[in-house]
């Protein structure tokens, strides 16, 4: 008598006999209730896993006509090893008695593939030697991928997430996580898995939270936030200055904690985008102790990186830069080894791109699809702009000209070096700016003012790392040189719109 699946349990309690180390499963069935019988619900768990995983096996030897129906005789015997807690392979085992007359060649891909999907989410393996055919069943079960989703699918950030990432939609819910909290972040993942799409979806909820800065060599994915980032590098040898200017910032709040005896920052906090960190190790010529830095003192500071990578080498990411970026987004990747690099384990590489992923946070690993977003088309979109003055104005025009108009900020230097606590030329430079191009009112005659302040920017300097020697402009302005230009005299001031000058 050979197994239905309707009658699969009667048909092996008839089958089994208690000599034989072949009974199928029912020695299982037994071994569940006693389990759970003495209150070991992890036992009885695993036993009753086992038990299921023991049926789906014989629901194959059906499909794939392995037992000839009708004889008893003929139907395959399992054994099944079901690991203990310290068991050294975390795996069910299954060795197969096989009918006489059932060779072993019918343990073919044919089945495999029949077994594999009825087990869904295991991933079984054959084994046929001499001793025998085995099937080896990982206990852990690969997690199915959650439904596909849109950015609006997930809904709104919880509230106390100060910088929230919609990195998609877990089997049950949204995986929303805080990149405050985090503190950084790698997507790691191959061309076309999506990793730029989660970027822009990220953005979307980044830009009006946080001050962000950003490094896009390749031109297509994050100059149409221009205007709206802090800094943006499209350069490679715009790399290096923008991870100094950043680092001197980080320097500078933590300074700002030590001398108010804080631990946190409270103030706005600033996140670093990079499109392709491997061309910021090439840009850097491999060199990434500066990243890495920033990576270790971000976190106090309120400076947090959100790094993506095609290649998750150890070139790439070295040992000490993975292990302050906790938080890792893994798309499809294309070999088990790059999962090893970016999850400490295979799997990504079965992942079905674009936007089937692994998000491992801590210790847990969840699978997500990410977001489906289509970004913002144009950089310099009119209906985009929040004022049409602000096109063409580089960050530091926009932010002070924003600073001025919205909050108050006096428009004069020292105004803007009290509120972006920018160097003194750097204020200079971008106040003339704005008068030059028309958007701010020509400068009051005095500038007395002003000329104070240059002498701090010697103390500025001598504050800086070594490396910031780069900040230092080569030409010197002072207020008396540029000074006579804006007086009313003079009248060069036209109030045109800067639409006249773009
Ligand atoms: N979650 C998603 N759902 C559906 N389509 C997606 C998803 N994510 C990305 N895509 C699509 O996949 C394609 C590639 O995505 P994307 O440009 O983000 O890949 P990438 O990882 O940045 O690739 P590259 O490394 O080449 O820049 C795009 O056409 C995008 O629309
Ligand atoms: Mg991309």
């Amino acid at each position: 008598m050979s197994y239905t699946m309707s009658n699969f349990w009667d048909v092996l309690a008839k089958n089994a006999s208690p000599k034989e180390t072949y009974y199928p499963d029912i020695g299982l069935v037994r071994r569940v209730k006693y389990a759970l019988g003495f209150g070991d619900p992890e036992a009885g768990r695993k036993y009753r896993e086992a038990a299921w995983i023991t049926k789906q096996i014989a629901a194959s030897f059906v499909a794939c006509k392995i037992n000839t129906p009708g004889d008893r005789s003929e139907t395959p015997g399992l054994c099944c090893y079901v690991p203990a807690a310290d068991y050294a392979d975390p795996a069910y085992n299954f060795k197969v008695k096989l009918p006489s007359g059932v060779r072993a060649q019918r343990f073919n891909d044919a089945f495999l593939e029949d077994l594999r999907s009825r087990l869904g989410g295991f991933t079984p393996e054959l084994t046929i030697n001499e001793d025998g055919v085995f099937i080896r069943v990982p206990l852990e079960r690969v997690p199915a991928r959650p439904p596909k989703c849109t950015l609006a699918d997930l809904g709104q950030p919880p509230d106390d997430y100060k910088l929230p990432l919609p990195l998609g939609r877990a089997q049950r819910a949204p995986y929303w996580v805080d990149l405050a909290r985090a503190p950084h972040t790698l997507f790691a993942g191959a061309s076309g898995s999506g990793k730029s799409t989660l970027i822009h979806a990220c953005l979307h909820f980044l830009l009006d939270r946080a001050d962000v800065w950003g490094v896009d060599l390749k031109l297509v994915e994050l100059s149409r936030y221009k205007s709206q980032m802090v800094q943006l590098a499209t350069e490679p040898e715009e790399v290096e200055p923008l991870l100094e200017a950043l680092f001197r910032e980080t320097r500078r709040r933590l300074a700002e904690l030590q001398s108010r005896n804080q631990n946190d920052w409270q103030g706005r906090r600033i996140v670093l985008v990079v499109d392709e960190l491997a061309e910021v190790t090439l840009a850097s010529k491999g060199d990434t102790t500066l990243l890495l830095r920033l990576a270790q003192l971000g976190r106090a500071a309120g400076v947090h990186l959100l790094l993506a990578t095609q290649r998750p080498s150890v070139q790439i990411i070295p040992g000490d830069m993975k292990a302050n970026v906790p938080l890792r987004v893994c798309l499809a990747l294309p070999t088990a080894i790059d999962s090893q690099v970016v999850l400490g384990k295979a799997g990504a590489e079965l992942l079905t791109p674009p936007g089937d992923a692994y998000v491992l946070d801590g210790h847990r690993i969840t699978r997500v699809s990410t977001p489906n977003y289509k970004a913002p088309e144009a950089a310099f979109d009119l209906t985009q702009a929040e004022d049409p003055r602000l096109l063409g104005l580089s960050a530091d025009e926009r932010a002070a000209y924003k600073a001025i108009q919205e909050e108050g900020c006096k428009a004069t230097q020292r105004g803007l070096v009290e509120r972006f606590h920018w160097g003194t030329r750097r204020a200079m430079r971008t106040l003339k700016s704005l008068r030059n191009s028309g958007v701010l009112e020509p400068a009051p005659a005095d500038v007395g003012d002003d000329v104070d302040d240059i002498s701090n920017d010697v103390a500025d300097v001598d504050d800086l790392p070594p490396t910031d020697k780069v900040f230092m402009e080569p030409q010197i302005e002072t207020p008396a040189a540029v000074g006579p230009l804006f007086t009313e005299k003079t009248g060069i001031f036209p109030k045109i719109p800067v639409f006249g000058f773009f």
